[in-house]
């Protein structure tokens, strides 16, 4: 299906960002929320984005403004009536998702698509409220949309091919790198970060090296920022909500780290509220006595602090990634593509899976072996990682793992 006019309803962080990244590739777009005010945040928000691509010679004043006359702000349903796809990104409560879907599955004509940008609730859930469920899919954009590649692709449970076919190339079409990733609690990209970040709360918890020294531990491995950077940066509000959405659905190996709840108890939500992890604003490089208190507070419960290693946070994810892969809710090469757009993997390692078959995945799965009888059973290794090595595929040094090594 070619779609021409598409509209956003939520004109917040994420909506507004998903209609700059539709206008910059030349549609039209309706940007609709609750009222004129959030409208006109939202308007604001993508003549920034597009105002720093003219600071940067990127872009003309004109070619700006062009680009502005594609967006329209709307408070009513009256103008997105002909869409021929809305994108969803209202705040992440299903009975309000459930509400608009309703409303656009009346509004809409039949051959229109509705894609939601949740974070971690069921498309097939807001499907089955419309009576088009083969045209209801997830589109999960990645904050800051207008930089960040990574668009899952999410079929609900009945969606149609030709829904998801369109929606991959409408992503492409955005220059976005879409990745179809079936449905599953916390999707693809959520699921493997929660255990990488909770794992490092665990390190930080039990004493094993402070937030700084892992974080720089895990700039040095590769990834762009560390993990506590990263919960600071994204939001610790936004990250608890996943990692209860992960828990309610996997059970004991995604249960946050105690220190979570220490950290919501003291509403250190990160860069937005000024201390998480750290300290910002006025507060930063000052001495953090709150903090220091909260991991006082544990220290009974573990007085030899455990060691740290950057793979205590990295064989979680890869463990993960392959419980996804064996219950087909991507391919191997998509993870690795994924893992590294969405979560800034060190592109250098070649993806996460290409990083276990380089180490060796009788190694991966002995280490986490050892990590089990150390840490607990969130490192009990998945069983297509058994099948793997019992099959003899190691990895790069038997030619075979995830991936076939020919040369
Ligand atoms: N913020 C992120 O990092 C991020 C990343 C990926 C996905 N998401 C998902 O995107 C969605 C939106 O998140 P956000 O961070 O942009 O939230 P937000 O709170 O910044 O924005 C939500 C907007 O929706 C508007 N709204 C509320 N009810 C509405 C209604 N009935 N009709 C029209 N507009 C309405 C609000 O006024 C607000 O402007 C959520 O599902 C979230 O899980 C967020």
């Amino acid at each position: 299906m070619y779609i021409y006019k598409t509209a956003v309803i939520g004109a917040g962080a994420m909506g507004a960002e998903i209609a700059q990244v539709i206008s910059f590739s030349g549609l039209p777009v309706v940007l609709k929320d609750v009222d004129q005010a959030a409208v006109d945040k939202g308007l604001g928000t993508i003549r920034k984005i597009y105002q720093r691509r003219v600071d940067r010679g990127k872009m003309t004043t004109d070619e700006l403004e062009k680009k502005m006359m594609l967006v329209t702000g709307a408070t009513s349903n009256d103008s997105l009536k002909d869409a021929d796809l809305v994108v969803e990104a209202v705040p992440e409560k299903l009975a309000l998702k459930q509400q608009i879907f309703k409303e656009l599955d009346q509004l809409l004509p039949e051959s229109s698509m509705i894609a939601s940008n949740t974070s971690s609730l069921s498309i097939s859930a807001l499907g089955g409220v419309t009576k088009r469920p083969h045209k209801v899919v997830g589109m999960h954009f990645f904050y800051p949309a207008h930089i960040m590649k990574l668009v899952e692709v999410i079929p609900g449970l009945e969606t149609s091919e030709e829904t998801i076919a369109d929606i991959l190339s409408f992503a492409e079409s955005l220059r976005k790198l879409p990745v179809r990733v079936n449905e599953c609690p916390g999707f693809l990209v959520n699921r493997i970060l929660m255990p990488y970040l909770n794992e490092a709360a665990y390190c930080m918890q039990e004493g094993a090296a402070t937030p700084k020294q892992i974080d720089e531990a895990m700039v040095e491995f590769g990834f762009p920022m560390g993990p506590f950077t990263l919960v600071d940066n994204l939001g610790f509000d936004v990250c608890k909500e996943v990692v209860n959405v992960l828990l309610d659905a996997y059970g004991s190996r995604m249960q946050p780290a105690p220190i979570w709840e220490g950290m919501a108890k003291l509403k250190r939500l990160g860069v937005k509220n000024g201390a998480g992890f750290y300290l910002y604003g006025d507060r930063a490089g000052q001495p953090d006595t709150e903090l220091q208190g909260l991991l006082q507070s544990y220290k009974s419960s573990q007085p030899t602090p455990t060691k740290f290693t950057p793979h205590r946070l990295v064989l979680p994810m890869i463990n993960e990634t392959i419980r996804c892969l064996d219950e087909h809710v991507c391919t191997a090469a998509d993870a690795d593509l994924s893992i590294i757009a969405g979560l800034g993997f060190p592109q250098a390692r070649g993806g996460i899976l290409h990083y276990a078959d380089e180490v060796g995945l009788d190694k991966v799965l002995a280490e986490l072996e050892g990590f089990t009888k150390m840490f607990g059973e969130r490192f009990w290794p998945s069983p297509l990682l058994k099948r793997k090595v019992a099959a003899g595929h190691r990895g790069q040094a038997a030619k075979k793992g995830f991936f076939d090594y020919t040369s």
